[in-house]
């Protein structure tokens, strides 16, 4: 057995094989680190820019969200897979809502409620057209950041987010 880190959100996997994708950030496989190697960005302690606290900022509310709607439609499900799917769908949003607090040294905000269809197919759209919008805004983030950290943290997140299109495509 090895200890794994994750280069985004810090946290250690335990187990024979690098796994394929963080667990709890969904960071893809290029940024889990053998234990003895891994620098996470989240442990960066830098003075951010303007700009950078802005889309931090904004990604914090976006995140937080997002954990609320996936809560959502996982009590809507129409079955165990997808509940299933969708309570770790809200995690790893979560897990993102929290390192945009800790690279803003910020605290995690108490967590909200939204509202969603009782659908699944209309749930299905309604993820993809979110997950579009944090890719498309995570890009913009990434090219606007000037600090290292944070351009590797909205990439790593644009790619997180764009396989969660992926994934919601197999259910349509
Ligand atoms: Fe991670
Ligand atoms: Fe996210």
């Amino acid at each position: 057995m090895k200890t794994y880190i994750c280069q985004i959100c810090g946290d250690a996997y335990i187990g024979e094989d690098r796994p394929s994708e963080c667990p709890f950030c969904g960071a893809q496989h290029h940024f889990i680190k053998d234990g003895s190697e891994a620098r996470p960005i989240v442990n960066d302690k830098i003075e951010l820019s303007e700009i950078s606290k802005k889309n931090l900022e904004e990604t914090l509310g976006l995140e937080m969200k997002a954990n609320a709607i996936y809560l959502c439609m996982a009590g809507k499900a129409d079955n165990y897979e997808r509940k299933a799917m969708y309570k770790r769908l809200a995690k790893v949003e979560l897990e993102h809502a929290n390192i945009a607090c800790k690279l803003m040294g910020i605290a995690l905000p108490q967590a909200g409620t939204e509202p969603c269809s009782e659908d699944d197919v209309e749930n299905f759209q309604k993820t993809i057209e979110l997950e579009e919008h944090a890719t498309n805004l995570y890009a913009q983030f990434a090219k606007a950041a000037t600090e290292q950290n944070i351009k590797i943290f909205f990439t790593a997140l644009m790619q997180v987010e764009a396989d969660h299109i992926k994934l919601i495509k197999n259910y349509l």
